[in-house]
């Protein structure tokens, strides 16, 4: 255990070995420091973490189940396959989990409103949704890009009282959009608590978000002992920028016979070019105040990542993910979108639940790996959200719209 602190907890600095940190204008300093300062006081105290259990169970609706997917299991033989039900939470994905770690502590420090970034929208549905729950005022910031192509989840925030800004900069997407968060958050930094949607930001946000996180590794851990008496043999999560997957790693990453396996987006294919495999493809630089890998040209300059699914359009990837990498301690691969098209309707017909197409990169890993191993290994994938937000893209995408149409007619 005291070899794994060593190996992910972060430094002084903020650092997993070389990475992370606080690449931050001077302005912003300040406003990170109170933050630290806030959250390790909240980490030490019994009463933070009972209230947000509170929240998880009252609210969110935890703990979520580990299902054992039968039918999968049947139709891919080999490996017994577990699902973490992630998309069972309020609001549809694990982002719930750590916005309400967040605003309650914005709350404790006396915050009144919250801002935060989003991009498939699922991040600022949580937001906003927490915001509500806490009457808290919320600004949502979305590149424009992503307000069009997003249109039910601006409709949904809007409800729950949140302003939505779209961010017209640069590729007017999630990357535009957390810069401009950042932006916003230091000139109202009185009143104001920014609300990072991943495991990415300069430190504390990686760290923080991960212990907000960590329930999903932790119940997988006591639920897959009382199903089969061990820990998985394999644990797979998708990886944008990273919050689910380091929520389900951490913990078992104290378990050196677990393998851990991180799914990015390969999109069209790597060889492309039009993909977000940040670890698989990209090299370590600065993005978003934290040292790490991300997908850049050959000038140095950010290169805009691409995948089917939103949740994982992001060119950079969180810290203590790139010191997993270097150490070895999990592996990373990529699926395509083909891949991950076929996972999602896979799923959807063997078991009845349809997953977000960010989960289905994880669900296509597991069906490319569960044949090639013994009946008797245990694989655990984490459903980290449901794909009704997906519908109508995939319907698009697999050419069934004109047909749908005629048959509504
Ligand atoms: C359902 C779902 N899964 C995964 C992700 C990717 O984020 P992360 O890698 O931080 O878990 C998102 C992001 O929007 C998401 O909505």
């Amino acid at each position: 255990m005291t070899g794994l602190r060593e190996l992910t907890e972060p430094d002084a600095q903020g650092r997993f070995g070389p990475y992370g940190g606080r690449y931050v204008p001077e302005t912003v300093m300040p406003a990170l420091l109170e933050l630290e300062a806030a959250y390790r006081e909240a980490r030490s105290d019994p009463a933070f973490w009972s209230e947000l259990d509170y929240y998880y169970r009252q609210y969110a609706g935890r703990p979520t189940p580990l299902y054992f997917a039968e039918r999968l299991t049947r139709e891919l033989g080999g490996a017994r396959i577990y699902l973490k039900r992630e998309d069972l939470n309020h609001t549809g994905a694990h982002k719930i989990n750590n916005c309400l770690g967040q605003a309650l502590l914005a709350r404790r420090m006396g915050k009144r409103r919250i801002i935060a970034e989003t991009g498939a929208g699922q991040h600022g549905v949580a937001a906003a949704t927490v915001a509500a729950r806490f009457g808290m005022k919320c600004t949502v910031y979305m590149g424009a890009e992503d307000v069009r192509r997003q249109e039910p989840n601006v409709f949904r925030m809007r409800l729950l009282g949140a302003e939505v800004v779209p961010v017209t900069t640069g590729s007017a997407t999630l990357k535009d959009a957390t810069s401009e968060a950042l932006r916003a958050w230091v000139t109202n930094v009185e009143d104001t608590y920014y609300v990072i949607g991943s495991v990415v930001g300069p430190h504390p946000y990686p760290a923080m978000v991960r212990d907000f996180q960590a329930v999903i590794g932790r119940e997988t851990i006591e639920q897959i002992r009382a199903a089969e008496g061990r820990l998985p043999d394999v644990a797979i999560a998708c990886v944008g920028g990273g919050s689910n997957a380091m929520g389900l790693f951490h913990p078992l990453s104290a378990y050196p016979e677990v393998r851990l396996v991180g799914v990015e987006a390969a999109g069209r294919g790597l060889g492309t070019g039009h993909h977000a495999a940040s670890l698989g493809a990209g090299e370590p630089g600065v993005l978003h105040g934290a040292l790490s890998y991300l997908l850049q040209d050959e000038h140095g300059q950010v290169r805009e990542a691409y995948s089917v699914s939103a949740g994982l359009d992001y060119p950079g990837v969180g810290p203590e993910h790139a010191w997993f990498r270097d150490t070895g301690r999990a592996e990373y691969v990529a699926v395509t979108d083909d891949e991950a098209l076929a996972a999602f309707q896979l799923l959807a017909r063997t078991e009845g639940i349809i997953p977000a197409l960010e989960s289905s990169h994880a669900v296509a890993y597991a069906a490319r790996i569960a044949p090639q191993l013994p009946p008797d290994a245990i694989v655990v994938v984490n459903l980290s959200g449901r794909g009704d937000k997906d519908i109508y893209h995939v319907m698009r995408l697999l050419g069934q719209a004109g047909r749908e149409g005629e048959a509504a007619r």
